[in-house]
């Protein structure tokens, strides 16, 4: 029998004081792959075990002259805790059979005489089982060695893994910060790009901020998701970037006072638009939205001549919004929101969707409430010479003699000044005209 742990027969310790016993015990065990060795006596016995500390399996007699088996055994314990013990005694010694398990530590006791088929197969079976405490020995030690390299290999993983995500962190956090960066030049660039429109007519300074302000907010009354209001905002900036190809004189023109040609080219400006901004991908969505900003709820808008719910909700938005400041034009005055509001009330249903209004109306009350203060209109009382047309009344006008000639609100036009001029040659006021002007 070969121990697994170090690959080498099992060596088997028989020690009795009778030399014929010995050699009887060597012959039985003559088949048995087993190392066999023998001692006449106990003494010679231990020193066998001091040089043989590999010794697997002794079997001893009991009585035997100077150390009996039972002492010998419990030396031999001591010298080699892990080899199975035998002891071989005869039927009376039943305490010494007791003392060998418990002094002994011994594994059986064989009663003599002996049968031999049951003698050999305790060996057997002994061998066998020094062989598997060994062999359980090597797989523990193996395990706890395995165990103590995945410790290792822990400590390792999660050390490298707390650095990878540090610096996963930190390039998340640049990206980040690039991303914002980028996006802050993606925004500054539209704002600079709805500006070019606006430079060419002071009138219309603000127009397109306006717009994506009102827009902007009614969509976020609505609730609309994040991504779709920024969509609306920046169609709002952009949304008649198409009139750059407009000539001038057109550009000044009411809508009233168009030909039919000159309409027409100023009804390409929403397709136009699209166009200019197609070739950026992110704009695209803003370009469908800039596309259908002119139309009207019941179908009698361009391009398109979409209705209701097929005119995109971002377009029907900036549609109104659009209204509501070019009403406003250059009106100023407490009550100029109200009037511009009016006009686009009097258009829900035919131009405009009704179920929009209540957020335009407050988002305009909000905008306009703050665009009036930060333009520093100002109230200046004029001599009626000084008067020109487009400015607006800011106090009723009465003659000398109380008789009033124009009320507050009104936008002066060549006609009423030249009245307001001819009254005060005639019934003179004491004061000027008060007329509201930017500063
Ligand atoms: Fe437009
Ligand atoms: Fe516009």
């Amino acid at each position: 029998m070969k121990s697994v742990e170090t690959g080498t027969t099992v060596k088997v310790l028989v020690v009795d004081d009778e030399e014929n016993i010995l050699r009887a015990i060597s012959r039985l065990l003559m088949d048995e792959d087993l190392d066999v060795m023998t001692a006449t006596s106990g003494e010679e016995a231990l020193r066998i075990l001091g040089s043989n500390r590999d010794v697997g399996l002794i079997v001893s007699d009991q009585r035997m002259p100077g150390l009996t088996g039972v002492d010998f055994l419990e030396k031999a314990r001591e010298i080699a805790p892990d080899t199975i013990r035998i002891m071989l005694t005869g039927y009376a010694d039943v305490n010494a059979a007791i003392d060998a398990i418990n002094r002994g530590g011994a594994y059986r006791y064989v009663a003599k005489p002996w049968k031999d088929e049951e003698l050999v197969q305790i060996i057997r079976e002994a061998a066998q089982r020094f062989c598997l405490i060994q062999e359980n020995r090597r797989l523990s030690e193996m395990l706890r060695q395995k165990n103590e390299e995945l410790r290792n290999w822990n400590a390792q993983l999660e050390f490298f893994v707390q650095k990878q995500t540090r610096e996963i962190q930190k390039n998340n956090e640049e990206l980040q910060l690039l991303n914002k960066r980028l996006k802050q030049n993606f925004q500054n660039s539209i704002i600079a790009f709805s500006g070019l429109i606006e430079l060419r007519d002071s009138a219309v300074r603000n127009h397109s901020r306006n717009v994506a302000e009102v827009s902007r907010k009614a969509a976020e009354s609505l609730g609309l998701p994040g991504a779709e209001i920024e969509t609306i905002t920046v169609a709002s900036l952009l949304h008649d970037i198409g009139k750059i190809g407009i000539p001038d004189v057109l550009l000044r023109k009411e809508l009233g006072g168009m030909s039919p040609e000159e309409l027409k080219e100023y009804r390409l400006h929403p397709v136009r638009g699209q166009a200019a901004i197609d070739s950026i991908e992110d704009l695209r969505e803003a370009g469908i939205l800039i596309r259908h900003h002119h139309e009207s709820y019941d179908g009698s808008g361009f391009p398109d001549r979409l209705r209701g719910d097929r005119i995109p909700l971002g377009s029907r938005i900036i549609g109104m919004a659009d209204a509501v400041d070019k009403a406003i034009g250059s009106l100023y005055g407490d009550n100029a929101i109200q009037v511009a509001l009016k006009s686009v009330k009097d258009g829900l249903g035919s131009r405009f969707d009704p179920a929009l209004y209540r957020h335009i109306k407050a988002s305009a009350e909000e905008t306009y409430a703050e665009v009036m203060i930060k333009t520093d209109v100002v109230e200046l009382e004029l001599h009626p010479d000084n008067l020109q047309a487009g400015m607006i009344i800011s106090r009723d006008v009465y003659s000398g003699t109380g008789l009033l000639l124009l009320s507050k609100g009104l936008r002066l036009n060549e006609k009423n000044i030249q009245a307001i001029r001819r009254y005060y040659r005639i019934d003179p006021s004491r004061s000027g005209v008060f007329v509201m002007v930017k500063r």
